[in-house]
């Protein structure tokens, strides 16, 4: 695996190949915990470390550069989320010497998770350095990018800033930077990130990278995937046009069907919008496509069509689990409409398009297109004709 960033500075972390469910969302590729080891002149520092149970693969990849916990002297947190900090509960008590350097609001959370007592914390704030002789550490504070006590820190001379789950991508593999992988795979990691764990905090993430801006960068090393070289400017970019909220126009047909009556009007729907020239459409199985997937599809589209049947008078449990995913992740300005069919009454549409204004999205139609039992060509028409004043709408919102 290669580990050399720049002199000195070392990936040392893990990287867990088979997990496919990260606290609930799914990751096709697996996920890396980054941990980055820093050797100054004077002093060695370990940049965060890894979940629980990869702990040994930490030790292995610190010895394999001549190091062992107690050669360490700082044991820096940028986070406690336990994906990073669930392994210092092991490791912090092989660091003999080592300092544990956090903000208090990290301190006060680790020592909720783990006995602490014995830990020899360095509380560190906004603007403070620590030195390693010829290297230093600086820290800044990145509140809520991801929790309360997010910080990064930033290697003045070697112009690295570790920005923990900023810039972060469930992307494993034994290549280090982004040059050395596929560009369009890396940044579709990255939007998969970005649309399920960031979404939500893009005030917060805006805030950030601002703060990341006026630093020299050569290296950005985050707490997963591939360290940001060659295309630190695509990240950068991409962060702004998301967390700015800025939509493409993109339309997104996402339905569920019990008899395929619905699954026939989301294809007049889609239909209709790709008929507006321009416009990008995407048409969504519930059945087939994972909520991260479709909430990453769903991130720049400006607007989006859902169809749902009716079940016990509602909308199917998984649209339920859509406009959860939608109301937690705060996708809410965008242009929409509900579809679907029904047989003996038609609630399901109904009330998915009541949730969809609760979320505070704009619905183009004062009710939704229904259909009973299955749809007639005039019913398909309709879907089509609302499939493409969606996209017009968007089309001159976007103008
Ligand atoms: Fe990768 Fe918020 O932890």
């Amino acid at each position: 695996m290669k580990t050399t960033i720049c002199e000195g500075v070392y990936r040392v972390g893990a990287i867990d190949w088979f997990l496919r469910d990260f606290h609930g969302y799914d990751v096709k590729r697996g996920v890396t915990y980054n941990s980055y080891l820093v050797r100054g002149s004077a002093k060695t520092a370990l940049i965060d470390a890894v979940k629980a149970p990869f702990v040994g693969d930490l030790l292995a990849n610190l010895a394999a550069h001549g190091v062992t916990p107690a050669d360490l002297d700082y044991v820096v947190v940028n986070h406690a989320e336990l994906d990073h900090a669930g392994g210092l509960e092991a490791l912090v008590p092989m660091c003999t010497k080592a300092e544990i350097v956090c903000d208090a609001k990290c301190k006060n959370v680790l020592s909720v998770y783990f006995d602490t007592s014995a830990w020899n914390f360095r509380i560190v704030k906004e603007g403070e350095s620590l030195s390693l002789g010829d290297k230093t550490l600086a820290f800044v504070e990145t509140p809520m990018a991801h929790w309360p006590e997010s910080m990064a820190t930033y290697l003045p001379e070697d112009q690295v800033l570790f920005s923990m789950d900023a810039f972060g991508q469930h992307y494993p593999t034994y290549e280090l930077f982004d040059e050395d992988v596929p560009l369009t795979d890396l940044m579709h990691e990255l939007k998969h990130y970005y649309a399920n764990i960031l979404q939500a905090l893009g005030k917060t993430t805006a805030a950030a990278v601002k703060k990341a801006l006026p630093l020299s960068l050569r290296y950005i090393c985050p707490s997963h995937g591939v360290v940001w070289h060659k295309h630190i400017g695509e990240a950068i970019a991409a962060y702004q046009k998301w967390s700015a909220g800025v939509a493409d126009r993109k339309v997104v047909v996402c339905f569920d069907t019990m008899w395929r009556s619905t699954e026939l009007m989301a294809k007049a729907v889609a239909a209709g919008a790709a008929e507006v020239e321009g416009t990008d459409v995407r048409l969504i199985s519930f059945r087939s496509t994972p909520i991260s997937d479709i909430m990453t599809e769903v991130l720049e589209a400006g607007a989006i069509a859902l169809g749902t049947p009716t079940q016990n008078n509602w909308y199917m449990p998984t649209v339920g689990a859509f406009l959860t995913a939608m109301l937690g992740l705060r996708t809410t300005d965008k242009l929409t409409f509900a579809f679907g069919s029904s047989g003996w009454a038609h609630g399901g549409a109904d009330k998915a398009l009541e949730a969809l204004r609760a979320a505070g999205l704009t619905s183009i139609t004062e009710n939704p297109v229904r259909c009973l039992w299955k749809p007639t060509p005039e019913i398909l028409e309709q879907c089509r004709e609302a499939g493409r004043n969606l996209a017009k709408a968007l089309q001159e919102k976007a103008s």
